[in-house]
């Protein structure tokens, strides 16, 4: 018997992409596509074990060995720093980090920077790069309402389609870096089980390569 490899799936329409791919790699797993609410699905015979947790939660159950395995967006990754082993960029989920404030914002270099984001990290490093001084404001979600109020000059946020900030009458000043779903490993699985992790990467390595042709 295959030892199992336990994977975490990030939940919600980009985990429903990554299981996709999954699949196609040969790591079917027919019960997680049955409509109901369960968490954990698995197939001995090829010998992996899904769950999904919440998108930014995955890297913490790779970084601590709860899963072998996992896919996390960047931004999460470079948020957090987990100490893991980041495998494959999946092409996926692909958006970037930016600094946004509203059409008419100039910056002045006087005056402490009043950051919004929910990327508190990639905000402070990336200003410390710039040696510019800001005051970080750390919210949970819908960034975009800061500048509008006068919380903050600017926000770092994740932009996609770019939809939001136009809706909201702001623009992307800066892109800070881009984005898009790794797969990630736990260090001490991909030592002990680097034949099934192997494998996994290469087949979708493989995959995502005969698509390209
Ligand atoms: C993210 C991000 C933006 C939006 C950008 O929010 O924070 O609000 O997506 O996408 P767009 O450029 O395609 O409009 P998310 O939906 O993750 O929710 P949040 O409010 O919790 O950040």
């Amino acid at each position: 018997m295959k030892p199992m490899l336990n994977v975490a799936l990030p939940k919600g329409r980009l985990g429903e992409k990554v299981y996709a791919m999954f699949e196609k790699a040969g790591f079917e797993c027919p019960s997680i596509k049955e409509n109901n609410r369960k968490l954990i699905f698995e197939n001995e015979t090829v010998g992996v074990r899904y769950f999904w947790v919440k998108p930014s939660d995955v890297a913490i159950y790779v970084e601590r060995g709860a899963a072998d395995i996992g896919v996390a967006g960047k931004d999460i990754l470079l948020e957090y720093e987990p100490d893991i082993y980041e495998l494959l960029d999946l092409d996926i989920g692909k958006c970037r980090m930016a600094v946004a404030a509203k059409e008419d914002f100039r910056d002045d270099p006087q005056n402490t920077l009043r950051v919004a984001t929910k990327f508190s990290n990639i905000a402070q490093n990336y200003y410390a790069s710039k040696g510019r001084e800001i005051d970080i404001i750390h919210l949970n979600g819908s960034i975009e309402i800061a500048p509008i109020l006068g919380l903050s000059d600017v926000i770092v946020d994740i932009v996609e389609t770019g939809t939001t900030l136009k809706e909201n009458n702001l623009k992307v000043f800066e892109t800070i870096v881009p984005i898009s779903a790794r797969l990630i490993a736990n260090k001490a699985s991909y030592k002990f089980k680097s034949a099934s992790i192997d494998a996994i990467v290469d087949s979708i390595r493989c995959q995502m390569e005969s698509k390209d042709d």
